[in-house]
């Protein structure tokens, strides 16, 4: 099957979060269950720059008030089509917030202009090459079935993935005709959401099929507490609306030790390269956006239950300016218990996830989430909270998973201070028993997290799509 990928962000070229992971690692995935996947994606300034001499395959004219053309470059061994835009995408800063920390005021035209690109070469092809299916991820892509529809692409399907429901890529109605949108599919049943354009119902509604990264999200998405005023929209597809587990890249996050126990010599390095001494409990490790969504504040809360018995945290995290003044309170408070280091480093992620005993993802809600299957394959337990992604990947350690023997780490509910303060008692409680935390670190490291599961089952899904009526 011929899938083109519509992305906003990718590895290695940029990256957000977990949505950069996945459109990265997809088309290697995939490669060997029958789909071939080009990637399409913004000409932002870091792409530019890594790909900006790429020959010219397609011009698209003019497109919302500039020129655009698109690149052929190269994705590891996939294609990746650069859209080049520069009036949209050649810019300093994030691929969605400028330096004042805010979103580039024209991004219902810059995101459109990545639709509307699909869209087009859904219609003319590249080439020889003309994709069957379009994969489109988050809000960024949602307004493309609309385009196909606008374009008379009847033979192309689509795939719209949610990654997070808490971006829906509102614009105000009067971008109706900058947009170039049909005015007539401006309605509650079409892409109107409370009055204004959002891009990702437009998506829920107009794809062909939708999708999310983890059963349990799909199901908390069509419900009032998670589904954040989509609920209803998505359950009236429910019949095209499923969960596939995201997979982490295996060569990427390969433990450097075959056996939990080789942690020793990277945790005491971990210890002092975040400045902290040594301790009788659990080196704990967080790694995260600084946003609501992954609930540090909790944790935060909940630090007095790790502290007092002997527990560890070392943080590494960017984002709201509130949270991270919180965090570095709690360091300058705790001292020999808590380090902090703000800012984006992969190298220090890896450093981390070794030396570290557990790591903790407090989120509240969790469409999948990467960092807990990191620790799975690192033997660092997860301690998660019982939502979405954390539900499906981490089996908890009750007193029958224990004597089961299938016990991967900790997952905790309701997702609050108190119940969290609860799982890391009893983390630092297993910690004290090191045959009983040695198994739980060996099942971790043998859980299936890469993406062979997940990508057939994606492939399933692409084959389908270009077979049924
Ligand atoms: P989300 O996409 O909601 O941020 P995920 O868990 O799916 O959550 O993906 C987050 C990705 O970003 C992971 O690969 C994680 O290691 C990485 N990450 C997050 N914050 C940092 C940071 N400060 N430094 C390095 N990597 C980070
Ligand atoms: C989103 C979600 C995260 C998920 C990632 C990749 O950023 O917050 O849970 O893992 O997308 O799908």
């Amino acid at each position: 099957t011929r899938v083109l990928s519509v992305t906003s962000e990718c590895v290695p070229l940029i990256k957000t979060g977990g949505l950069a992971d996945v459109a990265g690692a997809l088309p290697g995935a995939l490669a060997g269950h029958g789909v071939a996947m080009r990637t399409l994606l913004p000409g932002y300034r870091a792409v530019l720059a890594a790909q900006g001499d790429a020959p010219v395959v397609m011009d698209l004219g003019d497109l919302f008030g500039g020129p655009a053309r698109i690149r052929q470059g190269a994705l590891g061994d996939a294609v990746l089509y650069v859209l080049d835009a520069p009036y949209l995408f050649d810019r300093d800063a994030g691929p969605y917030l400028g330096a004042d920390g805010r979103d580039w005021p024209d991004n219902p035209q810059r995101f459109a202009a990545l639709c509307r690109a699909a869209a087009l070469i859904a219609r003319d092809g590249i080439g020889d090459w003309r994709p069957q299916v379009l994969h489109l991820h988050d809000w960024q892509a949602g307004l493309t079935p609309v385009y196909l529809r606008q374009l008379e692409v009847g033979d192309v399907r689509t795939l719209l993935t949610i990654h997070n429901i808490a971006f829906q890529g509102l614009a105000p109605a009067h971008m109706l005709s900058a947009l170039h949108l049909p005015a007539h599919l401006f309605t509650p049943h079409g892409f109107e959401y409370w009055g204004r354009i959002s891009a990702l119902k437009a998506g829920i509604v107009f794809a062909d099929k939708v999708s999310t990264v983890s059963p349990t999200y799909a199901e908390e998405l069509m419900t009032p507490e998670f589904g954040m005023g989509m609920q209803g929209v998505l359950a009236s597809r429910a019949s095209d609306f499923a969960g596939i587990l995201n997979g982490i890249d295996l060569d990427v996050w390969t433990p450097p030790y075959p056996d939990p126990a080789g942690k020793a010599a990277f945790r005491e390095a971990l210890r002092a390269e975040f400045g902290l001494p040594g301790a009788e409990g659990p080196l704990c490790v967080a790694i995260s956006r600084l946003s609501g969504q992954k609930g540090l504040d909790l944790l935060i809360e909940a630090l007095p239950a790790l502290l007092e018995q002997g527990g560890q945290l070392a943080v590494l995290g960017s984002g709201d300016p509130a949270i991270e003044a919180a965090l570095r309170a709690a360091a300058a408070r705790h001292p020999t218990g808590v380090a902090l280091r703000v800012g984006y480093d992969e190298a220090l992620a890896h450093r981390m996830i070794a030396g570290g005993d557990a790591i903790l993802v407090p989120s509240r809600f969790e469409p999948c989430g990467l960092t807990q299957l990191y620790g799975l394959r690192f033997g660092t337990l997860p301690v998660v909270s019982l939502t979405g992604g954390l539900a499906d990947t981490v089996i908890n350690a009750s007193t029958a998973a224990l004597r089961a023997g299938v016990a991967t780490g900790l997952q905790f509910h309701p997702v609050t201070a108190r119940a969290l303060s609860r799982a890391l008692v009893r983390l630092c409680a297993l910690y004290r028993q090191p045959e009983l935390w040695q198994r739980m670190a060996r099942n971790a490291m043998a859980q299936p997290v890469g993406w062979d599961a997940s990508a057939a089952s994606y492939a399933e899904l692409f084959y389908e799509m270009t077979t049924a009526e």
